[in-house]
């Protein structure tokens, strides 16, 4: 299928895979409220409410979460160092902070919040079922042998370009069920490795990620005893980011941010099939309403959500179908179809989308390492460009207008997503900054 995309501003970068802003024309007041939405905002608070449920749980099964209680947290960084090396030393970029998912305990990377998330809930769920918990029942008697007999005669599978298999199989082996983990061709070798000790089958697919998906919903359909996480279609996943939002919300309070229609949040997000950025995008409008201004970001060769939601079709349009190769070092966006579900989720209230060209990745995944301190995977620096793209460039600058924002801009706060990195192993990372380092002289 060659699929012809509509005469917008970013259309003629988007097709030569060079960086580019594309802005949502569909974006409304109020969008989360939209009643054809297969969600609901209170939805939201459900998922904190059930994180805070089974923190006692994730307490006794993950030694690294005692400190937090059970919280799978991250920290909220100004990034003091870094914004002049990015070209944001300006008042009028506002203020700008790393949100440090890149270090999220248990999983190193945001994939941590939704694949956790959905295997403890299923874990939970089957337990109920089994007659093995009541709601009124200590949640930690999962850790429990009886459960671990239970969970051990079910598995969990999951397609994924690396970071969401590893959160599915850590969170699987660690509550005693076994794991399959559906690898696309883009997958770290580190990623199959580390799943492999831990008692993963890790399956290799010569395919992208589509396929990897296809392939593992397909064994799953045909074995009552496997439960597929579905990251195209799963709304587990989606909430289980979403509370992400909260815990946002109370860090800013605390760094002294105010987030109001006059003191914009602009919030950059990573995206491969969109669960992720969906999902914590989602919760920051239903925390935030209209003073959130959420974009995604994606390499310039995979960029499925703007295609998909540029071609304005109902049928879902891939990178392919515009000529783009889907060819990316930023394994975990290297998505070409995104999620029918987020696309249709994000139709009313997601502000735009850019795209980054691999070498910036490195550029700023080094200028991260040595400034900030902060160690990240190529993936997870993408939202770097954000400020930049809605500042300085003529279509962020059309945003700005439109929504009468230009003169509010200097009080603006920017988070940039850090979405993984800190899994992965020394001798990779040093040749990352070496490319990196490259780059930047
Ligand atoms: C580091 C990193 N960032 C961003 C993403 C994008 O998340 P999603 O595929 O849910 O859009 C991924 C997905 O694996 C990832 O690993």
């Amino acid at each position: 299928m060659r699929v012809q995309l509509p005469d917008t501003p970013a259309r003629a970068d988007l097709l030569a895979a060079r960086p580019t802003l594309w802005l949502n024309p569909d974006l409304r007041s109020g969008g989360i409220a939209d009643p054809d939405l297969p969600v609901r905002p209170e939805q939201v608070a459900e998922a904190s409410a059930n994180w805070q449920h089974l923190a006692p749980l994730l307490q006794a099964v993950f030694p690294e979460l005692r400190a937090t209680g059970g919280h799978i947290r991250s920290d909220l960084i100004e990034a003091t160092a870094l914004r002049p090396a990015l070209g944001y030393g300006g008042f009028e970029f506002g203020r700008i902070f790393v949100k440090a998912d890149n270090a999220l305990p248990v999983a190193g990377s945001i994939k941590a919040r939704g694949g956790v998330y959905e295997v403890f809930m299923f874990a939970q769920d089957l337990a109920r079922r089994n007659g093995l918990l009541s709601p009124t029942d200590d949640i930690t008697k999962l850790a429990g042998p009886e459960a671990r007999a239970l969970f051990a005669r079910h598995m969990i599978a999951v397609g994924s370009t690396g970071n969401l298999g590893l959160s599915v199989g850590i969170a699987a082996r660690a509550l005693g069920f076994r794991a399959a983990v559906h690898m696309s061709l883009d997958a770290k070798p580190w990623k199959v490795e580390r799943l492999r000790k831990l008692g993963v089958e890790v399956v290799l697919h010569e395919a992208d990620y589509t396929t990897a998906v296809e392939k593992a919903r397909d064994e799953a359909e045909s074995d009552p005893l496997i439960y597929f996480v579905d990251d195209e279609r799963s709304q587990t996943l989606f909430f289980g980011y979403s509370a992400a939002a909260a815990e946002l919300a109370t860090q800013l309070q605390a760094s002294g941010v105010t987030v109001d229609v006059d003191h914009p949040l602009f919030v950059y997000l990573p995206c491969g099939i969109g669960g992720a950025p969906g999902g914590v995008a989602y919760g920051l409008k239903a925390i935030f309403g209209d003073a959130v201004h959420a974009f995604f970001v994606e390499p310039v060769q995979s960029p499925c959500a703007i295609v998909h939601m540029m071609s304005g079709q109902r049928d879902l349009v891939s990178v392919y179908d515009v000529g783009l190769t889907n060819r990316t070092e930023a394994d975990g966006m290297a998505v070409a179809r995104m999620s029918a579900f987020v696309a249709e989720v994000m139709r009313p209230m997601l502000s735009g989308v850019f795209t980054v060209a691999d070498d910036d990745l490195f550029r700023w995944l080094e200028k991260a390492n040595r400034l900030q301190g902060i160690m990240l995977e190529p993936s997870a620096t993408a939202s770097f460009a954000g400020p930049d793209f809605i500042v300085q460039s003529p279509e962020g600058q059309r945003y700005l207008r439109e929504r009468d924002l230009t003169d509010k801009v200097g009080y603006a706060t920017h988070i940039l997503w850090a979405t993984g990195g800190s899994f992965v192993p020394a001798d990779q990372f040093h040749d990352f900054l070496r490319r990196g380092a490259a780059l930047n002289t």
